[in-house]
């Protein structure tokens, strides 16, 4: 990837040329250098250092017919890692040490004088690496990190990273969309994660939340007039992590007036084609649309990975004809029987399959009834209560295994989805090259909870239901849809946004929905974007696109702790400053603040 403005742009009164750019049309120039000794070999007359920097390598060498005795026994002691500057003059390698892998490769530089300007001690963890040698574990990378940094794989990612987000600007800008930055100490919003507070000193017992979005100021500038919007924004969740969840992550976080839901996709295929284009990837637009309905009914999950089939299917009617005590249950219990038929699973041995059982058990379900079908005969619990009309219904071909749970929806799907990926992986149906966009729509505005009943925010509460539904039902707001979307690439959710409601009315009716009637409460919460939307506000709706998924998945890195600086670990911690950290007891004192007996915390 090319990653590097024009040489002559890096070029410093230190420094004549990037090291990693040097070519054959260099040789005869004499060049200064600076850059970190990536590593050196010691050849008795000879010394060789790879030097680094940020641009590639090019290949130092230090002999007897150009470098003064001194200059080559520096060369010999420094240390690796360690920074210098050089001078000296490109020469063409002898055909037979040319270095096909390196940029630099049919060069060196003969060095006449050196200066170790930045002597390093021993490092921690080697930054330069040979082939299979195997990675140090991330731990101790993300402990040393500024040496972790140094590895071209994470410099490449970060510069990446960079052009993406430059691309991301430009385009937004281009189209009109306006960058305007909102506060880091805000008030809680409702986007489903718990947040990180901040205690105010002036203020004693109160507390500011950091933002898990900008969501309610970016409607609040729909309501200013400023009609398009968008912020690299840094947001906030304390939630649990996983490795595509960081607590501190950046958005592409987008609003607009006067648009409608196609507006807004429109614009989101072509910002991500931009970005996908960056990368050096074509992305065929418009993106295939799915109803959230439908993708819970074949895939069991609201992002799905559309790589492979597999898909699930209800089989409740032909178990309603079977005489099967567990599936009966569930059935008259208002439950149905969901399952998928895995070609060549038959061949699983009865351990295998009990681990996908675990799999299912671990995503809620009661268990994973199975049914086998090889040499034409069936096997598994279920065979002898098989009518012809079950075998037909089935359809198995000979080496196919059948998967199925009975239970409500909301455990056979993310039961099933763990099953149906799972399966998957270990038949290796995951093309890793394919790119399968999808765009989810029509979520339910709600979500019920089966004991209480009661309703929270699929989305968020300020996303517009579905008109039509609320007047089809105006009573049953758990049948609402919600002009709500996502967008998904091979399962990952990459970005969600909504068309708002813009009527403070309704509003209103959505937050006494959630739970928060009481109009004084909705004031004290909400107010700011209530009275907002009573000033005179515009229809609006917009997205917010995961950034670091964005990096990660278009660097291919496994992390998104590999397209993050300064990340933190699944723990939440950050191990290279350690945080976070107890503080001093008058420290807590000036905030108002005692840590409980028990807690640690609180220097003492
Ligand atoms: P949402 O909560 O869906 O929407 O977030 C948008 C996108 O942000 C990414 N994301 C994360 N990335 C890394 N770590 C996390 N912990 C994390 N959580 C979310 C995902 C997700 O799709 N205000 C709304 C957007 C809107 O309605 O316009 C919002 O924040 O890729």
């Amino acid at each position: 990837m090319s990653s590097s403005p024009e040489r002559s742009v890096l070029a410093t009164s230190l420094r004549s040329d990037p090291c990693g750019l040097l070519r054959r049309a260099d040789v005869g120039r004499v060049v200064r250098l600076g850059g970190w000794v990536h590593r050196s070999r010691d050849l008795g007359g000879l010394v060789f250092i790879d030097l680094r920097d940020r641009t590639g390598l090019v290949q130092l060498a230090f002999g007897p017919g150009w470098s003064p005795a001194d200059v080559q026994a520096l060369a010999a002691a420094v240390g690796v890692e360690s920074v210098v500057l050089c001078e000296g003059e490109v020469v063409a390698r002898e055909i037979d040490r040319v270095n096909p892998e390196m940029h630099t490769g049919e060069i060196e530089v003969r060095v006449t004088t050196l200066r170790v300007v930045g002597p390093a001690v021993t490092p921690a963890l080697p930054v330069a690496r040979g082939r299979g040698d195997k990675m140090p574990a991330e731990e101790l990378r993300l402990r040393h990190r500024y040496l972790d940094l140094r590895r071209p794989e994470l410099q490449d990612n970060l510069v990446l990273r960079h052009r993406l987000l430059q691309v991301s600007r430009r385009v937004l800008s281009d189209h009109g969309y306006l960058e305007l930055e909102t506060p880091i100490l805000t008030k809680p919003t409702p986007e489903g994660a718990r947040d990180y507070l901040v205690p105010s000193r002036v203020h004693p017992g109160e507390f500011y939340a950091l933002p898990q979005s900008p969501q309610i100021y970016k409607q609040l500038f729909m309501c200013c007039g400023f009609d398009r919007y968008f912020q690299i924004a840094r947001c906030f969740r304390d939630e649990d992590l996983r490795a595509d969840r960081q607590p501190e992550f950046t958005q592409i976080d987008i609003e607009a007036s006067f648009i409608g839901r196609e507006d807004i996709l429109a614009m989101a295929e072509g910002l991500i084609g931009a970005l996908w284009q960056e990368a050096g990837h074509a992305v065929p637009v418009p993106f295939p649309r799915m109803s959230y309905a439908d993708a819970m009914e074949r895939f069991g999950c609201d992002r799905p990975d559309l790589r492979y089939d597999l898909h699930l299917r209800d089989y409740s009617t032909v178990f309603a004809g079977l005489d099967f005590a567990v599936t009966t249950a569930a059935l008259s219990s208002g439950g149905r029987v969901r399952g998928l038929v895995v070609p060549g699973g038959a061949a699983w041995s009865r351990k295998q399959v009990d681990e996908l059982e675990a799999l299912a058990r671990g995503a809620g379900a009661g268990g994973l009834l199975r049914l086998r079908k090889a040499d034409g005969a069936y096997d598994g619990p279920l065979a002898k209560f098989l009518t012809d009309a079950a075998k037909a219904a089935f359809a198995l071909d000979d080496g196919d295994l059948a998967l199925f749970v009975a239970a409500p929806d909301r455990l056979s799907s993310p039961a099933l989805d763990r099953v149906r990926q799972e399966c998957a992986r270990r038949l290796d149906l995951v093309d890793e090259k394919a790119q399968q966009f999808l765009i989810v729509m029509d979520f339910p505005m709600f979500e019920e909870d089966p004991v209480t009943g009661a309703l929270s925010a699929v989305h968020h509460p300020f996303t517009a239901p579905h008109p039509e539904d609320m007047e089809a039902h105006p009573d049953a707001p758990a049948k609402w849809r919600a002009l709500a979307y996502d967008v998904v690439l091979n399962g990952t959710e990459l970005g969600g946004g909504s068309i708002r409601t813009s009527d403070p009315a309704t509003q209103s009716r959505m937050f006494a929905l959630l739970g928060i009637g009481d109009p004084e409460e909705q004031e004290r919460r909400f107010g700011f974007l209530l009275e907002g939307l009573r000033a005179g506000a515009p229809p609006h709706g917009g997205i917010a696109f995961g950034f670091d998924r964005i990096a990660m998945l278009l660097s291919g890195a496994p992390s998104l702790r590999d397209v993050i600086a300064f990340p933190k670990t699944t723990a939440a911690r950050s191990l290279y400053e350690g945080a976070p950290v107890a503080v001093p007891d008058e420290d807590l004192e000036a905030l108002h603040i005692a840590v409980r007996d028990g807690a640690t915390g609180g220097v003492r």
